[in-house]
C-alpha cells in the first residue's frame, strides 16, 4: 500500500458509527443495488483496460513517430484526470522538459480565443496530431475547439489529416462517433457504465499518458490491486467515514491542501469527483483545492481565522524524484544556516506539520493523506482510493453519486442564448 492516512487531528470524526455506515455504503456500491449503479463500471475498469492496452500503445507509438505535439481536446471529466496524470507522474512543466516524447497541449477546456491562439502559435510549424475526448460528443467547448484544429490539420496535411485525429468517445452514440466512423478516424471507447469524472483510467487518460511515455500497465495493475484489496477498501471507507462525520458536524467545505505543485491537477480532478458526485439535494461538502505552501501566503489567513466552515485534507508525497540540499552560506546573511544541509523537502514537511497544528488550533480538524512517491503505481492507487471513497461517501449521504443533472442547466440557457434551435 502506497497511501496512508494520518488521523490524529480529527477527534470524534473517526467513530464506530461512521465506519459502520461506510461498511453499509460499500456493500450497496459493490452489490450494484444503489442509485446510479449502471455507472459503476469504474470498479472493474483497471482490470478491463489491462486486457486492452495494445491498441492504445500502438496509437501512442504512431503519434510519437509522426508528431512533435499532441493536442488533447476535452473538458471536465474528459480533461482533468488526464492532466492530473501527466502532472503527477511527469511534471507540471512537462512541455519544457528535455525529452523525446511529444509536447502535449490541453485545450477545449474553456472558450478563450487567446488560449486557442496561443496553442496554435506554440505548435507553430511542428507536426501535430489531435486527440479529441468527449463522451457525449456534443459538448460546446471541445466541439468548437475541434472545429478549429480539424481545419488546421486539413490545411496542413490534406487527406492525411484523418490519420492524425484520434477520437475518444462513446462506443456507438453521439455526433463525434458518427463523424469518426464517416471520416475513418481511429476511435477509443469511453465505456457506457463509466461517467466522465471516473474515466481517467480508460483511453481518456491512458492514450495521452502513453504518448508521454508513461507505462500505463503499471498504473492499471496497481489501481486494480487497490480496488480489490481489503486494505485499499478499508482506507477508502475510513476517508469516507471521516468526511461523513465532518458533514454531519455541520462543516460545509473540505479543503484539499496539497503540499506539492505536482498535485495541482489531482486537486482539480478531486474537486470535480466529489463536487459533481455529492453536490445534490442541498447536501455535500463543497470541495476546494489549494496548493501549499504558496496558498498559505494568500488563503492561509482565512483558513486560520475566518468563518469556521471547513474540514481539511492535507495531501503530501513522501519521496520526490530528486534531492536538493539547502546550501551553507558563509556569513549567514539570510540566517538560514540552521537548516543548511537539509533537503528542501524536509523544510516542506516541517511546513506541513506546522500548518496542521496551526489549523487544528484555529478550529479546522484535519487529516493527512500521504502518497509514497510520484510513480505510476502510486498514481493508480490514488485514483482507485479517491474513486472508491467517493462512491462510498455518496451512498452514505443517500444520494446518487453518479449523475450530474445540475450541469445540464447552464448548457440549456447558453445554447438558447447562442440561438441554437431546439
Ligand atoms: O463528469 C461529467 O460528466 C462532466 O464533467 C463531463 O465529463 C464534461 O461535461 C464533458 O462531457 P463530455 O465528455 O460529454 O464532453
Amino acid at each position: 500500500m502506497r497511501i496512508s492516512i494520518k488521523d490524529d487531528n480529527i477527534g470524534k470524526y473517526l467513530n464506530a458509527k461512521a465506519l459502520k455506515k461506510a461498511d453499509e455504503a460499500y456493500e450497496t456500491l459493490v452489490s450494484g443495488k444503489g442509485p446510479g449503479s449502471e455507472f459503476t463500471g469504474w470498479l472493474n475498469l483497471p482490470e478491463k483496460m489491462l486486457s486492452d492496452t495494445e491498441k492504445i500503445e500502438e496509437a501512442a507509438i504512431r503519434i510519437r513517430s509522426n508528431s512533435d505535439c499532441l493536442v488533447v481536446i476535452g473538458i471536465g471529466g474528459s480533461y482533468l484526470g488526464t492532466r492530473a496524470l501527466l502532472n503527477y507522474i511527469k511534471s507540471i512543466s512537462y512541455n519544457s522538459l528535455k525529452k523525446t516524447t511529444p509536447d502535449i497541449y490541453f485545450i477545449g477546456n474553456d472558450l478563450s480565443t487567446d488560449h486557442i491562439s496561443e496553442v496554435i502559435e506554440q505548435i507553430g510549424e511542428r507536426d501535430f496530431s489531435v486527440n479529441v475526448i468527449s463522451k457525449s460528443g456534443t459538448t460546446l467547448e471541445p466541439s468548437i475547439t475541434f472545429r478549429i484544429f480539424r481545419e488546421l490539420l486539413k490545411m496542413r496535411y490534406g487527406d492525411d489529416a484523418k490519420n492524425r485525429i484520434y477520437v475518444t468517445t462513446d462506443k456507438e452514440k453521439g455526433l463525434l462517433k458518427e463523424e469518426a466512423d464517416r471520416e475513418g478516424y481511429q476511435t477509443f471507447e469511453i465505456p457506457d457504465d463509466v461517467g466522465g469524472r471516473f474515466s481517467v483510467l480508460s483511453a481518456v487518460g491512458l492514450l495521452p499518458a502513453a504518448v508521454a511515455g508513461i507505462v500505463i500497465r503499471r498504473i492499471l495493475k496497481s489501481a486494480d490491486s487497490f480496488m480489490k484489496s481489503d486494505e485499499g477498501v478499508a482506507l477508502a471507507k475510513k476517508y469516507a467515514g471521516i468526511r461523513y462525520s465532518a458533514h454531519k458536524d455541520g462543516k460545509s467545505m473540505e479543503i484539499f491542501s496539497a503540499f506539492n505543485p505536482k498535485l495541482r491537477y489531482l486537486g482539480d480532478w478531486w474537486e470535480q469527483l466529489f463536487g459533481e458526485s455529492e453536490g445534490k439535494e442541498h447536501k455535500g461538502l463543497f470541495p476546494a483545492s489549494l496548493l501549499f505552501t504558496s496558498d498559505l501566503h494568500s488563503m492561509g489567513q482565512y483558513i486560520q481565522d475566518g468563518k469556521r466552515l471547513f474540514f481539511e485534507t492535507f495531501c503530501h508525497v513522501a519521496h520526490e524524484n530528486t534531492e536538493i540540499s539547502i546550501p551553507y552560506l558563509e556569513g549567514d546573511q539570510d540566517r538560514l544556516n540552521f537548516i543548511a544541509g537539509k533537503d528542501v523537502s524536509y523544510a516542506n514537511l516541517k511546513a506541513l506539520e506546522g500548518t496542521e497544528i496551526a489549523h487544528l488550533e484555529g478550529g479546522v480538524p484535519n487529516i493527512r493523506i500521504t502518497f509514497d512517491d510520484f510513480s505510476e503505481e502510486t498514481f493508480g492507487e490514488a485514483i482507485a482510493f479517491f474513486e472508491l471513497a467517493c462512491g462510498i461517501s455518496g451512498y452514505m449521504l443517500k444520494l446518487n453519486p453518479f449523475d450530474q443533472p445540475g450541469v445540464e442547466k447552464y448548457k440549456r440557457n447558453m445554447f438558447k442564448l447562442l440561438g441554437k434551435e431546439e
